[in-house]
């Protein structure tokens, strides 16, 4: 078993297993290299060499007990045939959402674009890298795909006006994303996923009264179509195997009222902060969760800035801890 699986399975609480989200990226100069040469996001995405590549990039450097593999939640609208383009220092911006185009991509369709994302994860998960160690697998929740998909970027406190104007487009949405997200969960597993993360950055800008239908709903039937195939995942807040914290949550609270393995919670930006001040921070997670199966990770992802250097004592600590 990897230590991720004696926390996840056996709920060991001995061993503190560690990896971070983003551990793939522009805080690495090997990174920036390649990125150099490839200005388009979505090619390197879909090069299986290269994508491999990156994903162990962080592996080589650190003591981690996992892989994530170099891809992104966007892939999936692409995949659904709506454009996409990564524009430097502004982020993603998706082009227009036709219903009848999305409608009409079938499955083959859809792994004849995708198909580069599942060799690489073969790739990683062949490595010897990743001997005794997870190879994670990842989808973006549907709601926070929906929210790319009828926004074209990222929302910046909230919704365009008229988000919610056409319902029946939302709710064919939904249904074709529930469809292509359980191919993509079945085709990342088959080539070598272990675990299942399902990332829905969006649920915080809903009513309350809202989230039953947009976000626990889809979001439950994608846990348990992962759960149906025998993998663990990781998500926030409804029925995963192991619940992914950020840092805008008080971590006691979390370590008392959770029974199951918790994952995460250290502010990103404590990586930019001096040493002492990150030691004092990884330390308060480490031992608020010293009794609870916990996998060590971040709230959100490392940030481009981070000091190559600061990650590796991060890792350390952990380890040693
Ligand atoms: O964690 C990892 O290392 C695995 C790969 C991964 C990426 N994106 C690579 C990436 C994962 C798991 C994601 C998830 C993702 N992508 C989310 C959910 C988690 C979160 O961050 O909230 C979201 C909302 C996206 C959409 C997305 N992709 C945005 C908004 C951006 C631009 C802003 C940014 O963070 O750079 C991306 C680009 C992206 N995805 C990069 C990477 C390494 C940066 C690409 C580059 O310019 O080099």
């Amino acid at each position: 078993m990897t230590p991720i699986q004696e926390t996840i399975i056996n709920k060991k609480t001995t061993n503190k297993p560690i990896w971070l989200m983003r551990q793939a990226g522009r805080y690495l100069p090997e990174f920036k290299e390649i990125r150099k040469l490839n200005p388009d996001f979505i090619n390197l995405c879909l090069n299986e060499d290269l994508s491999s590549k990156i994903t162990l990039q962080p592996l080589k450097r650190f003591k981690l007990d996992a892989a994530i593999i170099f891809s992104d939640i966007l892939m999936v609208p692409y995949g659904l045939n709506q454009k996409i383009k990564f524009k430097k220092n502004f982020g993603p911006e998706l082009g227009p959402l036709n219903l009848e185009k999305i409608s009409n991509v079938d499955e083959a369709d859809f792994l004849n674009k995708l198909h580069p994302i599942y060799k690489s994860i073969k790739k990683v998960k062949e490595n010897i890298l990743t001997n005794n160690k997870d190879v994670i697998g990842f989808i973006g929740a549907p709601w926070t795909l929906l929210v790319y998909m009828i926004n074209k970027h990222s929302p910046k406190k909230e919704l365009i006006r008229d988000f919610f104007k056409d319902k029946f487009l939302i709710n064919k949405i939904l249904i074709i994303l529930e469809k292509f997200l359980k191919i993509h969960i079945e085709q990342q597993i088959k080539n070598g996923a272990t675990t299942i993360q399902i990332f829905d950055s969006w649920a915080g800008l809903l009513d309350e009264k809202d989230l039953p239908n947009y976000v626990y709903i889809p979001t439950l039937n994608l846990v348990n179509y992962v759960k149906s195939l025998n993998v663990p995942v990781i998500c926030f807040p409804r029925g995963p195997d192991v619940i992914s914290i950020d840092y805008d949550i008080d971590p006691i609270l979390i370590s008392k009222e959770i029974q199951i393995p918790v994952q995460g919670g250290l502010n990103p930006k404590v990586l930019l902060t001096n040493k002492e001040n990150l030691k004092k921070e990884v330390l308060k997670y480490l031992d608020i969760f010293k009794d609870h199966p916990y996998i060590f990770n971040l709230g959100h992802g490392v940030v481009p800035e981070t000091d190559p250097m600061k990650v590796d004592y991060l890792v350390k600590l952990v380890n040693d801890y």
